[in-house]
């Protein structure tokens, strides 16, 4: 089976070496290789990776352009994003994955979820199938979160929405924190103190690695800091499943955590 990531830029994407060593220990007789596409080129190229490839994951910058051009599955057109693609149909399993990692974790209200792209529409959707009620949305811009808590509240997910600047303010009236940006909380930019992180039950980032924002949650004591790595690898596992290709889940945790590692 031919698989690919397909995004812009690749160069730091670990995918091929997790799923080619999960692939060769079980024996399954699939390649996963990486398609770097400059955004001008995406509809140019696209075309022939739905043809030369059995499936695919999409990143940024295309997880929304792929829509036009696959049959979308229902949750990816409600998310509005699609990160993996099987025989021209398009998935989001960046929510199956959020949720996942949330299974052992009792996650308390009220959430301020902070940003809303694509990650923040996957962390939202999870949040609603998880039956969450008190949502607060953050971000730069104040309309595209207004936006988004209209789409929302259609699903039965009440959002209220503020600010970037309101942020810590708002901190106080919260026990869970999701970060959705790919600012990671560096320095200052959020202007986050260690105090405001201190009386949370669940600081989550869903950025890759550690980010200041988790060590400061750490280092105030804050219970459960969670970072991407769990959601990356459970979407994963999700994209095998559609792929066919899941035959031993262990086995990919094991590759997975000495790659990533
Ligand atoms: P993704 O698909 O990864 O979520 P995105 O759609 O580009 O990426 O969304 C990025 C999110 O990070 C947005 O919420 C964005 O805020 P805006 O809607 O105001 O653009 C937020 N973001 C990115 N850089 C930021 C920064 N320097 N400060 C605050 N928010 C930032």
């Amino acid at each position: 089976m031919r698989l690919c990531i397909v995004g812009y830029p690749l160069g730091h994407t670990l995918s091929p070496v997790v799923y080619n060593r999960y692939f060769r220990s079980l024996g399954i007789s699939a390649r996963y290789g990486t398609v770097e596409i400059s955004p001008e080129r995406f509809e140019t190229v696209i075309g022939r990776i739905l043809r030369e490839y059995d499936g695919f994951n999409v990143t940024i910058p295309f997880k929304e352009r792929i829509l036009d051009h696959v049959e979308v599955q229902n949750e990816a057109r409600i998310i509005r994003a699609v990160n993996c693609v099987f025989r021209n149909q398009g998935y989001n399993t960046d929510w199956i994955g959020f949720v996942k990692s949330l299974e052992d974790v009792d996650v308390s209200e009220p959430i301020l979820v902070l940003g809303a792209g694509g990650a923040a529409r996957a962390v939202l959707y999870g949040l609603c199938k998880m039956g969450m009620k008190h949502v607060i949305l953050v971000n730069r811009t104040f309309n595209r979160a207004a936006r988004l808590a209209e789409s929302f509240r259609k699903l039965g997910l009440p959002l209220e929405v503020y600010d970037l600047s309101k942020l810590r303010q708002l901190l106080p009236r919260v026990k869970s924190l999701i970060n959705t940006t790919s600012v990671g909380l560096k320095g200052d930019i959020f202007s986050i103190e260690p105090h405001d992180l201190s009386h949370l039950h669940l600081v989550y980032d869903v950025v890759y690695g550690e980010t200041p924002l988790q060590q400061r949650a750490k280092g105030v004591g804050v219970v459960h800091v969670i970072g991407g790595e769990e959601m990356l690898r459970l979407q994963a596992v999700e994209n095998l499943r559609i792929w066919g290709l899941l035959e031993d889940e262990e086995v990919f945790k094991r590759v997975f955590e000495e790659v990533t590692r």
